[in-house]
């Protein structure tokens, strides 16, 4: 599958009698809200674990040198934890375009953090796109990251900046704070 996902996310979801859809959002999409949203909420999806697995061409990185950003890969037992948007389908036209490097929208549900769940869409870049870079060690994911740049800037911004929302929303990711330290070493070396 091409990593440009934007002609293959218009057929999907036409939002048929839908003027209002959640939107779940674990990466990027919890600290750049650059959407208009009507409500937004702290909340949950299961069965997933969030992954800095995916390349990023166009965002913090180049196609010749791809940057290093988070996606969602199915694990049993798993929950990831992120911010849920409640937004209408114009919107989908913007993110669409921001998430074109190889994510989908997907069907999953969407549990609240003050109770309720909801059926919403949620951007994922499965193995089978062109962009996927898969599992690696903390220390050469820190190391990617460490290096890496892009159109909207350093890879290492990326990951401060979900470090930061995860913290703010009290959210302990161990992905996530093992490329911390090992970035931190980094760092300190340099
Ligand atoms: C998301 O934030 O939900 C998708 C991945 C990203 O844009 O960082």
């Amino acid at each position: 599958m091409s990593h440009d996902t934007i002609i293959a996310n218009q057929s999907l979801h036409r939002f048929d009698g839908h003027d209002r859809i959640w939107l779940f959002g674990y990466g990027s999409l919890i600290w750049k809200a650059d959407f208009s949203y009507i409500e937004r909420r702290a909340a949950r999806i299961h069965g997933w674990s969030r992954r800095f697995w995916q390349g990023s061409h166009d965002h913090r990185g180049t196609p010749e040198s791809p940057g290093r950003v988070v996606t969602l890969v199915a694990e049993a037992g798993a929950s990831c934890a992120g911010m849920a948007y409640l937004i209408t389908p114009e919107v989908f036209d913007h993110l669409d375009h921001r998430e074109k490097n190889g994510y989908l929208r997907e069907t999953l549900a969407i549990e609240f953090k003050a109770g309720g769940h909801e059926l919403g869409l949620v951007y994922i870049a499965n193995p089978a796109n062109a962009a996927f870079l898969g599992d690696a060690s903390d220390a050469d994911i820190a190391r990617h990251i460490a290096n890496a740049k892009g159109p909207s800037g350093l890879n290492r911004d990326y990951f401060r900046h979900l470090a930061d929302a995860l913290r703010e929303l009290g959210e302990h990711d161990p992905h996530i704070e093992h490329i911390g330290q090992e970035l931190q070493k980094i760092t300190r070396v340099d």
